[in-house]
């Protein structure tokens, strides 16, 4: 059915250091489109062997004890590709979503989501709450899935919902600080990401976390998304531990 194989593979993650691993793992899944192209296939092919890669990505953190993964899956801007093209992309949403929910949910996975639902397909918000309601009380992996997500949407949302408090009498302007504007993100409540990947070697955040990703380490790889495994994921992991987080202070400190 599928015009490609994963390679079976046998993952060594005993070099990593398991006791410092990154909590919250974000990732902008890129190079889907590049990926189908160098082999003259549809674009379309590409986001299916994409939807591959993030099974098993998923899989992968759940077994390393990772607390939160956020994946870039759809942006706002996206809906700027051709209609047929997001129409793909939506199905293989709902097709992952009632392909793999009683695998996530057995695994204890918490699935959630971020971005605008009520603009998705109808059939994609049925599927997506259902997995939410079903996996809400799991104790595993939280699962979010950035679908119609735009980060400075995430913020201009944040301000209105604190705007609203304001005028309610329920909120001062001075007493606004970074933990209640943080509290109304859809974030709320997880810690900020502690490492970024990018596939496909684009160096931009493309509008992800733009709150969110104040100090996470970064980590570009030039593999296309669909070519994004578990050696993969454990590289990027061993280049974040090589990192000297600072945070604006001193080293060591
Ligand atoms: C990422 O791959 C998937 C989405 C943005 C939905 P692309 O579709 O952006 O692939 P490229 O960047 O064109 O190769
Ligand atoms: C970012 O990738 C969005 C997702 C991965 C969902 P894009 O391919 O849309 O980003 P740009 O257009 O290259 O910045
Ligand atoms: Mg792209």
């Amino acid at each position: 059915m599928w015009p490609w194989k994963r390679k079976p593979k046998e993952i060594d993650a005993s070099d990593l250091d398991l006791a410092r691993l990154p909590r919250h793992i974000a990732i902008i899944m890129d190079g889907n489109g590049r990926w189908a192209r160098k082999r003259g296939l549809p674009r379309t092919m590409g986001h299916r062997a994409g939807v591959e890669a993030l099974r098993a990505i998923v899989k992968e953190c759940s077994r390393l004890g990772i607390e939160v993964l956020t994946v870039y899956a759809f942006s706002t801007e996206n809906w700027r590709r051709p209609k047929e093209e997001v129409g793909v992309l939506m199905s293989l949403l709902t097709e992952y979503l009632r392909r793999e929910l009683d695998e996530l949910h057995a695994n204890q996975v918490v699935v959630r989501s971020l971005g605008g639902l009520s603009e998705l397909p109808l059939e994609a918000q049925i599927e997506l709450k259902k997995a939410l309601e079903r996996t809400r009380k799991n104790n595993g992996l939280i699962l979010n899935l950035a679908l119609n997500y735009g980060g400075r949407a995430e913020i201009v949302e944040a301000v209105q919902k604190i705007g609203t408090l304001v005028r309610q009498g329920k909120l001062k302007p001075e007493e606004i600080d970074s933990e209640t504007f943080a509290a109304h993100l859809a974030t709320a409540g997880l810690p900020d990401p502690d490492l970024l990947i990018r596939t496909s070697g684009e160096m931009r955040l493309s509008n992800f976390l733009l709150w969110q990703l104040a100090y996470s380490e970064i980590v570009v790889v030039p593999e296309l998304w669909p070519d994004f495994n578990e050696h993969c994921l454990n590289e990027a992991i061993k280049a974040y531990q090589k990192r000297d987080r600072r945070f604006g202070g001193l080293s060591g400190s």
